[in-house]
């Protein structure tokens, strides 16, 4: 079908022969996804080259139009991946931008690519590419902020701070366990982006627009040229199936919340109010009007892309929701809530590194902090339970005691002998060095507690869960085996006729 017949008629388009009229101008604009779909070309690509060479081992194309496809697709690939080339073009989608390409390049052997394929296997497939390697790129970024993270923790583990409940005093802890708190949640978040990296690891190329296809087709092999570790089970469930992007945008909002509660963290602790850190001016901004003004900027933005990635998610979940079985074109609509909440935890991600550089933590003002909020007094109930003492009434008694310290106007510790010794008479005043918060944090050296020696442990385990995951980074990114085939142009190899089975 060309473009003879008139421009309304649906020339150019993947679908023409059963039109007379092309679609309205504003209707075709409206439906039309290539204005958001082209980061999808590099991997559609790479899926094309996998389903051209299994056409052609399958013996389903013949030897000259497969080397044809595979030469063009080829050069198409590494023209778009260089630059060289711009996807652009009044294509409906970028699965039409590439057959047309392709067209242009190679003449007629291009018809033949499409033979057991669909648009609806098509976009599947080359979203799930993206989502494996953008999750590969975000684990990559996130171990470098866990590594940043630890540095700083290993720096920090005899700084002395108030932990907060309620954002009031609780009890001392040592900064490292208190950023190492911070450090387990995107651990957490390490682990559920190579979880959702497998829940989109089942290839759905061969499920055709939604039955499959009478050709002798081998799934197994597209997937494995795709470095799928699976292919799907039913091809309807194939065209349908979005999990990986609603796993993956969820992913992103998790990451994002927990950013968003250190991103706030840097925004309470560089007030004036608690003054635990300030801001290099490389990470901060002025205001226009006040001049005295240092404003924690990339913090504030951080917290509130979460909002965003959180909208994202929801975005999908609505697109999913009683939507019928199987492939329908709301699905087209999750290309840009997911490159976005992508994107956005990409940036998150790359500005929280120079942030967290540039935080100059202040322990003299964290010392402070240790004063006047009586944060060794569940010490004090612990000294009495070891005195055999039923925590209940210790717990009563050393509120008596926070009374008594509170009125004369000093610290636990501070208390004149006589007064402790009269008021805690099972533990004497012995018990008043132990009630200052540098040593009272010392003394939870419960498993997964505060003291050094045991943050010193969380260190250990921390660095071999990094280790690990820096190992599954290089396995699980670098070019897929179709990649390194064209590199070498085994792709291009004539098959080994035995396979073939023809029908
Ligand atoms: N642009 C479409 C999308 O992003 C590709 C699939 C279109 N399939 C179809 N039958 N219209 O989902």
């Amino acid at each position: 079908v060309s473009g003879d017949e008139g421009p309304r008629r649906a020339a150019g388009r993947l679908w023409g022969g059963r039109f007379a009229e092309g679609p309205d101008a504003e209707i075709d604009r409206f439906t039309s996804s290539f204005a958001f779909d082209t980061p999808l070309a590099p991997f559609d690509l790479r899926a094309s080259m996998a389903h051209g060479r299994m056409l052609w081992e399958r013996g389903i194309i013949e030897d000259d139009d497969a080397r044809a496809i595979l030469v063009g697709l080829g050069e198409i690939h590494d023209a778009v991946v260089s630059g060289e080339l711009a996807v652009r073009g009044d294509d409906e989608d970028v699965h039409s931008w590439i057959e047309r390409t392709l067209t242009e390049r190679i003449g007629p052997a291009a018809r033949r690519l499409h033979t057991a394929r669909s648009r609806n296997d098509q976009t599947a497939v080359a979203l799930r590419l993206l989502v494996r390697h953008r999750l590969v790129e975000l684990a990559e970024a996130l171990l470098a902020l866990l590594g940043d993270l630890r540095a700083r923790a290993a720096e920090t583990l005899e700084v002395t701070l108030p932990g907060y409940t309620h954002l009031q005093r609780g009890q001392p802890v040592t900064l490292a366990h208190h950023l190492l708190a911070h450090a387990w949640s995107l651990v957490a978040d390490l682990k559920r982006l190579r979880q959702v990296h497998d829940t989109a690891g089942s290839c759905p190329l061969g499920a055709g627009a939604l039955a499959g296809t009478p050709h002798p087709i081998d799934p197994a092999r597209s997937a494995a040229l795709l470095g799928f570790p699976r292919c799907f089970p039913n091809s309807m469930y194939a065209v349908a199936d979005r999990d990986y992007v609603v796993e993956t945008s969820f992913a992103c909002a998790l990451l994002l919340v927990h950013l968003s509660r250190w991103a706030e963290e840097v925004v309470l602790w560089t007030s004036r109010e608690f003054g635990f850190a300030e801001l290099d001016d490389r990470v901060a901004k002025g205001s226009s009007l006040m001049p005295q003004k240092k404003n924690p900027e990339p913090a504030e933005v951080l917290r509130g892309k979460s909002g965003r990635v959180v909208g994202d998610l929801v975005a999908h979940l609505m697109q999913l929701k009683g939507l019928p079985l199987t492939y329908n074109s709301d699905l087209q609509e999750d290309k840009e809530a997911l490159f976005d909440a992508l994107d956005s935890a990409r940036g998150a991600l790359t500005v929280a590194r120079p942030l967290l550089a540039g935080l100059r933590f202040q322990p003299e003002a964290m010392r402070r902090a240790l004063r006047g909020g009586y944060v060794t007094a569940t010490d004090l109930a612990d000294a009495l339970v070891r005195a055999r003492v039923p925590f209940r009434d210790a717990h009563e008694r050393a509120g008596t005691v926070v009374r008594e310290a509170e009125r004369r106007g000093v610290e636990l510790w501070e208390l004149p002998p006589e007064v402790m010794g009269a008021l805690c008479p099972e533990i004497g005043a012995g018990v008043l060095a132990e009630l200052e918060p540098e040593r009272a944090v010392q003394a939870h050296d419960s498993p997964g507690g505060p003291a050094s020696v045991r943050v010193a442990q969380q260190l250990e385990a921390f660095d071999l869960i990094l280790d690990e995951a820096a190992a599954w980074v290089r396995s699980a990114g670098g070019p897929l085996p179709i990649e390194m085939a064209w590199r070498s142009r085994e792709l291009l190899e004539t098959p080994s006729r035995g396979d073939e089975v023809r029908r």
